[in-house]
């Protein structure tokens, strides 16, 4: 081969190259917005999930829109944060756990030993998705968040207005193993969570999911869910961030709040 046409040869391969990189980067680029667009229907579509308001696909933003109302809470005081004081990082509709958890501001750490969930830091704030029929609130849609083996997992808890009741659970976003760690997705095994108690008697979260299955013949049965067998790392990585966000550092100070006013909210 003359040096010429290795010479030609490198500058077609060169320039197969550069149209081909320009070609992906504009693609990229381009899809991006429709990317995030479907990040965000699909986090809407777990929240109605959740709430048990899916119907279909086509009508999630108006149901989301006819059903349910957004709210900003303190976690440490359960207080909910009035709308004038929303603001760009603090709003319902735009609101990002991840970024808000390591914001210098809006984000605080967790102590080693109170970290349960494995998430290191939180936000101060967090949104909360209420479901309304007509003026009365029928549930509370709670986000919830922390490791299970691989990843972290973000999704939402249900809570029923008797503020006992978990009326359904979602993920969003993960990375466990699927048909292992991955049946988090199983829609039998969320169902099977809608009923159960999460709180006892004197109100202390009570809500244990197991190593195997729940004996229904047990008096506490409805404060226990099955694990998800050959998956005992996931599952208690969710054991424990569902207690964390049900708890004292989540939004038991909200929940509290709510059951010395009644279940309303200022
Ligand atoms: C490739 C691979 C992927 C796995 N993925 C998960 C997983 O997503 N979640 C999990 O808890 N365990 C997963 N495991 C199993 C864990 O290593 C561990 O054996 C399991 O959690 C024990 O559960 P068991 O006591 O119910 O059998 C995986 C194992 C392998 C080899």
């Amino acid at each position: 081969m003359s040096g010429d046409s290795t010479k030609k040869t490198i500058i077609v391969a060169l320039g197969v190259c550069l149209v081909c990189s320009v070609l992906v980067s504009s693609a990229a680029v381009a899809l991006n917005s429709i990317q995030e667009d479907n990040k965000r229907i699909d986090k809407l579509k777990n929240i109605l999930e959740a709430g048990d308001l899916y119907t279909d696909k086509g009508s999630i933003e108006k149901t989301y829109k006819d059903k349910i109302e957004g709210i900003i809470i303190e976690l440490k005081t359960g207080e909910v944060l009035p709308e004038e004081k929303h603001s760009e990082k603090l709003n319902v509709a735009t609101f990002n756990i991840e970024e808000m958890a390591d914001d210098a501001e809006y984000g605080v750490d967790i102590p080693a030993d109170e970290d349960i969930a494995g998430i290191k830091s939180k936000p101060k704030y967090m949104p909360v998705y209420e479901v309304k029929n007509k003026d009365e609130v029928e549930k509370y849609i709670f986000p919830i968040y922390g490791k299970g083996l691989w990843s972290t997992l973000y999704g939402f808890i249900a809570i029923d207005k008797d503020l006992k009741t978990i009326r359904g659970i979602t993920f969003y976003q993960h990375g466990e193993t699927p048909g292992l760690g991955g049946e988090v997705d199983n829609p039998k095994w969320k169902a099977s969570w809608n009923g159960k108690k999460a709180f006892g008697e004197n109100n202390e979260v009570k809500i244990n999911i197991l190593k195997g299955k729940v004996d229904p013949s047990d008096s506490n049965s409805e404060f226990k869910v099955d694990g998800l067998s050959g998956a005992t790392i996931t599952t208690r990585g969710v054991d424990n961030f569902v207690k964390y966000w049900l708890g004292e550092h989540g939004y038991g100070p909200f929940i509290e709040n709510l059951r010395q006013e009644g279940n309303q909210h200022e």
